[in-house]
């Protein structure tokens, strides 16, 4: 087994090794993100686990032309403050194979896991075959993990039939069943984009949603609000532990985001509702971010340094789909007239209000000017389209229109900013892509989004949470209210799924899936609504 130089582009303290590289040889390993244990660093002992260190599942993520990230977790006792695990590093081997069987291995590494980083493994693969599928699995001592399928991004340019994906997110434990999950895994997608709420920061409850039902499923009573590292760890862990949300990552990648319950409900930069003192918050969102790192298939480009992370990046696949992962939550502007659902809040229009920073929104200026892909995907959280929640049950009377100030219509000179740049690179399909708000919406965005005869510039559909605020009292009369306030408003929805989006070179295709209920598990799961866009000429089409 040869000892490998290290490499500069390894800042932890970290060892891959490469062995029986056989399908790729050894001069394509060596381009593998391969890196040697520093001199001096102690060598990982042997361990031998008690019992199953794999309860938190695998998952691929963030991938390339090349490769992608293999992540798991070893935690052979998920919810204790170290998952059972001691101080001591582990070899974790990854074995990477052309078949689902792994008869075919084409590819095998070492990661060290360490207590630092509570026993988490990221394994950036490289050196793989562009636009397919790739499977895995991890060994630690004699224990070995389910086999999971990857899949690397198409070749740069690659004309593509077809891309099938799932935007999905906002999953609280206690609000129902995850079978929105499974009805994702069975749908053997080529990615996941996960839009945010991946855990809830709040604390132990009996009760769920809307109207305080007893909580299908609960978290043990010492699970306090989120504040410390620990706490945060064994949030994901207990979350990490289902199966559904498990086969939903071992079926394919995952580009993964955060919003606010990662950290604390509508923090905004170094701010939360609370009004704690910024240098105090600060520490908070370091140890929520580094709990966020530690449970998701990301880069070491995504390794947080204090409580700061680069969360926005870029994916493209082939020449038809060009997906910019945003991040609204570190940079933007504090909410305006003390956040909610207000009529009449003149902040909120004031110049210079951001979403995305200056040095995102630069970002994203340069992306979409080199962009040459059919459909241009922003994948973000919060809602973008103007809306008016007037005559919603928790919102005022009142005869102006109400926004919901936690999103881009809080900062609207931020949106401005957006739609010029998607106007100044000629984007011909824009598809915005939002979670947040627990319904599913599909929306045009107009110039005046209050005339239906205003340019169409682009579309935004809106997921439903997985979980999040249960099955709940939905009503018709809700959906008539929205719709006939919203006249860019096309389809609206009260209950739990996620969105399947199906897109070719000709059309748009998102298919709103919903859950019959998530109060008790393996409920039906079916397609709600159909809408489609065609190429060149924004505007949804229903069915
Ligand atoms: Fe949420």
């Amino acid at each position: 087994m040869p000892r490998l130089p290290s490499s500069p582009r390894l800042s932890l303290d970290r060892r891959t090794l490469l062995r029986g590289a056989l399908g790729a040889g050894l001069g394509a390993g060596l381009g593998a993100g391969i890196g040697a244990l520093p001199a001096g660093a102690a060598e990982p002992g042997r361990v031998s686990f008690k019992s199953n260190p794999f309860t938190l599942g695998i998952a691929s993520g963030d991938p390339a032309p090349d490769g992608f990230v293999l992540w798991t977790r070893l935690a052979p006792e998920p919810l204790k403050a170290r998952g059972g695990m001691s101080a001591q590093p582990v070899d974790v081997t990854i074995e990477i194979a052309d078949d689902p069987a792994m008869t075919r291995i084409v590819r095998t590494a070492t990661e060290t896991a360490r207590l630092e980083l509570a026993h988490s493994v990221h394994a950036e693969i490289e050196g793989l075959a562009p636009g397919r599928d790739y499977f895995y699995r991890f060994r630690a001592g004699d224990a070995e993990s389910p086999v999971g399928r990857a899949r690397t991004l198409p070749a740069p340019g690659d004309a593509l039939a077809q891309i099938r994906f799932a935007a999905a997110g906002c999953q609280r434990w206690e609000d129902g069943y995850y079978t929105a999950w499974r009805a994702i895994a069975d749908d053997q997608l080529d990615f996941v984009f996960h839009y945010g709420d991946y855990i809830y920061e709040y604390a132990h409850t009996d009760v769920t949603g809307r109207d305080k039902q007893p909580a299908p499923r609960t978290m043990p009573a010492d699970f306090p609000a989120c504040f410390t590292l620990t706490d945060y760890r064994r949030r994901y862990a207990l979350y990490k532990t289902d199966a559904d949300l498990q086969a939903a990552h071992a079926s394919c990648p995952l580009l993964p985001s955060f919003d606010d319950h990662e950290v604390a409900n509508n923090w905004a930069a170094d701010s939360d509702p609370k009004h704690t003192p910024a240098d105090a918050f600060l520490f908070r969102r370091a140890m929520a971010l580094q709990a966020w790192y530690e449970h998701m298939p990301v880069r070491r480009a995504q390794l947080p340094h204090g409580p700061d992370v680069r969360a926005y990046r870029g994916f493209r696949y082939g020449s038809l789909i060009d997906v910019a992962v945003l991040d609204t939550r570190q940079y933007r502007s504090r909410q305006p007239c003390g956040d909610g659902f207000l009529a009449g809040c003149a902040e909120a229009d004031a110049e210079g209000r951001s979403m995305l920073g200056a040095a995102q929104e630069q970002w994203l200026t340069e992306r979409l000017a080199q962009s040459r892909a059919t459909w241009q995907v922003l994948a973000q959280q919060v809602m973008f389209a103007q809306f008016d929640w007037r005559g919603f049950p928790f919102v005022k009377e009142t005869n102006a229109p109400v926004v919901d100030l936690d999103t881009w219509n809080g900062a609207t000179a931020g949106r401005e900013r957006v739609l010029a740049m998607l106007q100044a690179a000629s984007i011909a399909n824009p598809v915005v892509l939002t979670g947040d708000l627990h319904r599913a919406l599909a929306l045009e965005i107009r110039r005046d989004w209050r005339d239906p005869a205003s340019p169409c510039v682009g579309v935004e559909f809106l997921s439903t949470s997985i979980s999040s605020i249960g099955d709940g009292p939905a009503t018709e009369a809700d959906r008539a209210t929205m719709l006939r306030n919203n006249p860019h408003l096309k389809f609206f929805s009260d209950k739990r799924g996620y969105t399947r989006h199906v897109v070719t070179p000709k059309q748009w295709q998102a298919d709103y899936r919903t859950v019959d209920s998530t109060a008790t598990p393996g409920q039906p799961v079916r397609t709600a609504q159909t809408l489609r866009v065609e190429a060149g000429r924004p505007g949804l089409i229903s069915g």
